[in-house]
């Protein structure tokens, strides 16, 4: 498989935490390459699940070495915990990487991402309230701390002096929130950095390492494209490039060094948070959908809004992330339906669109054109190969395919690993 991108074409929330889960079987190395611990995947392993939020699936496999690279932000209490969760479930931590360069997210992130929030109350984004805006905009600031800070007992001291003077100024006066004691948190961070020290390291190095080795590398991104800050449904995006962009600077490798970009689509479509939808539903097939496809945030539980398949959204994905190929998940959950429709195209001020509009004012006032197609009640989630699909639930993936001009090389029908078509032989 060499090296593979698996990247979220939609508002994130794909299911791209089994299909990562399932290229990492294949994998040397599975490195994630931006986000932090508002993204959540849920993998299951036989009868046991398991939820992760920031370090990579492939962990579940012994054999597989994890890295988080340098483009996470890195939140280390939630890093603690989710290692200790994986120690107490009996999966070993041992080949695992975390960039010296990573940026820290610290207590006073959090507070100032909820703060600022509440402080837009109508006009808010609908974050996860994780800090990920805050640490990113100290990243681009030059104001953050590292990982590798954490390891440096004087750096880090100055570099709190300095930072706290101004976030407590701006908790306290512009937000009237708490603020925070330096000692306290000198002494908390320190602390951390001991414990993880071990697993600090250049890993720029060590990927391009193992890339010149001719490894099979596995870049896991989180969230999905209408998330990315430059090409997403911006201002309603998170704070960083899930794109497959983003794993050269995320992680410090050359744009030849990619083989191949998996795009992962649902068979329909979510959104958690703000911002416009064109197929959104809202009455009872939107409530069918989030029921029977569990459709709720993993990290914050919040029920994400369902709608029908957007053509013109997935369209966009391959283009911005140079997809070779698509993995569509889900399909189980429209299992039953009577009528399914898909969205081909938008009409917006009596013209019809066929591209995906960034302008997120043109975007809410688009009406979406559909295709409507008849449902199949068969149990999908049974078959295991494509030619024994309900002939509708080939029309409709055939269709799909079409529209976005990508073929499917990997089918979801549930959510166990065995549950999973595999169309085409790039990840054998
Ligand atoms: P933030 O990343 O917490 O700043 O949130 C910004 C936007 O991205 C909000 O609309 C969130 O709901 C959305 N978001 C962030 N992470 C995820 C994810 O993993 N899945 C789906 N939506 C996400």
């Amino acid at each position: 498989m060499a090296t593979v991108v698996v990247v979220g074409s939609q508002w994130g929330d794909e299911g791209k935490g089994k299909i990562t889960d399932m290229i990492s079987k294949k994998a040397d190395l599975v490195v994630r390459y931006q986000g932090g611990n508002n993204a959540g995947h849920t993998v299951v392993v036989g009868e046991r699940e398991f939820k992760l939020h920031l370090i990579p699936s492939g962990i579940l496999y012994p054999d597989v070495s994890c890295v988080i690279a340098n483009g996470v932000v890195v939140d280390p209490a939630v890093l603690k915990e989710e290692m200790d969760y994986l120690l107490d479930r009996g999966v070993e931590i041992k080949d695992f990487h975390i960039s010296n360069q990573a940026h820290v997210i610290m207590p006073y992130h959090r507070v100032l991402d909820q703060a600022e929030e509440a402080r837009k109350n109508d006009g808010k984004i609908g974050t996860t309230g994780k800090g990920i805006g805050p640490v990113y905009m100290d990243k681009i600031g030059r104001f953050g701390i590292r990982m590798g800070d954490l390891l440096d007992k004087e750096l880090l001291r100055e570099k709190l002096e300095s930072i706290l003077s101004l976030k407590n100024m701006i908790l306290d006066k512009v937000y009237g929130a708490e603020t925070f004691d330096i000692d306290e948190l000198w002494t908390e961070y320190l602390e951390y950095g001991q414990k993880l020290a071990p697993f600090i390291t250049d890993t720029s190095y060590l990927v391009n390492e193992a890339l010149a080795k001719g490894k099979n590398v596995l870049f896991e991104g989180a969230q999905g494209t209408l998330l990315d800050i430059d090409h997403g449904t911006y201002p309603y995006v998170t704070s960083s490039n899930p794109t497959a962009g983003g794993v050269c600077t995320g992680v410090g490798v050359g744009p030849t060094k990619i083989d191949s970009v998996l795009g992962v689509v649902k068979a329909y479509t979510t959104r958690v948070g703000e911002g416009p939808f064109p197929t959104e539903l809202t009455g009872e097939q939107g409530e069918w959908l989030r029921e029977k496809g569990g459709e709720f945030g993993t990290t914050t539980g919040r029920p994400r809004r369902c709608g029908w398949f957007d053509a013109t959204i997935v369209k966009y994905a391959r283009r911005i992330n140079g997809l070779t190929s698509i993995a569509v998940t889900k399909l189980d959950v429209l299992d039953g339906m009577e009528k399914i429709k898909m969205c081909t195209s938008y009409k917006y001020q009596g013209e019809v669109l066929t591209e995906f509009p960034v302008n997120q004012q043109v975007l809410a006032e688009c009406e979406p054109i559909y295709e409507e197609f008849a449902g199949w009640e068969e149990n999908t989630s049974q078959i295991r190969e494509y030619e024994n699909l309900p002939e509708n639930a080939k029309l409709y993936l055939d269709r799909l395919s079409e529209l976005v001009d990508c073929k499917v090389s990997i089918l979801s029908v549930g959510p166990k690993r065995s549950e999973t078509m595999v169309l085409d032989k790039f990840i054998e």
